[in-house]
């Protein structure tokens, strides 16, 4: 394994490299299934997804289209505000279309209940919510993921796209920050 100058500063691993490629391999499989022949819209909620999303699409070999929306509820902070807003808006017309929205973890619940009316709103002709990793005990809107990769416990995580303030993304793998990285 590559040098890295993160690993001291993760308390412990959640989800493996390894893991993380099985699984993902398999959600593409079962996208598969359901949008073979519907040219669905793969949206990644930026920024948390991208790492999820470039390997999501691969591991899914239907003819579909990607597309990107940010969102902000956060802050720098580790708790939700419930406040949404989208910073990046759909550079598309999404009428009619079958989106796949790809979100690195449903906490709250608040980003995807927002989004998931929003994109109705937009016209979309489905809308099936794909999330990395799910913390149930935490949600505060009724929003039910079509299609999970991991459900964690209530801690905060950090890798495979996942950040705190900005850092820690590009940690291959799905890990607990150490109390100390947080000061
Ligand atoms: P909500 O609360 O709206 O949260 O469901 C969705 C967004 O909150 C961020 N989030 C996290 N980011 N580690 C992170 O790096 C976490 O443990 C975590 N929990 C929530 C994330 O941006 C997600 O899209
Ligand atoms: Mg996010």
């Amino acid at each position: 394994m590559a040098n890295s100058e993160m690993n001291q500063d993760i308390l412990k691993v959640l989800v493996t490299e390894e893991e993380l490629q099985a699984r993902v391999q398999a959600m593409g499989d079962e996208l598969y299934e359901k949008f073979a022949g519907k040219n669905p819209l793969f949206l990644s909620v930026l920024k948390g997804s991208f790492i999820f999303m470039a390997d999501l699409v691969r591991a899914c070999q239907v003819k579909s289209d990607v597309e990107f929306i940010a969102v902000s509820s956060y802050e720098n902070a580790t708790s939700s505000s419930g406040r949404v807003k989208i910073t990046r808006d759909l550079q598309e017309d999404i009428t009619g279309r079958h989106i796949i929205v790809v979100e690195d973890i449903l906490d709250s619940g608040n980003t995807l209940a927002f989004l998931v009316n929003y994109l109705k709103a937009r016209g979309a002709e489905s809308v099936t919510i794909v999330t990395l990793l799910d913390k149930p005990a935490r949600r505060e809107k009724a929003v039910h993921a079509d299609l999970a990769g991991f459900t964690i416990p209530d801690e905060f995580v950090v890798g495979y796209g996942l950040d705190f303030a900005q850092r820690y993304r590009n940690v291959p793998y799905i890990g607990v920050l150490r109390p100390e990285a947080y000061a």
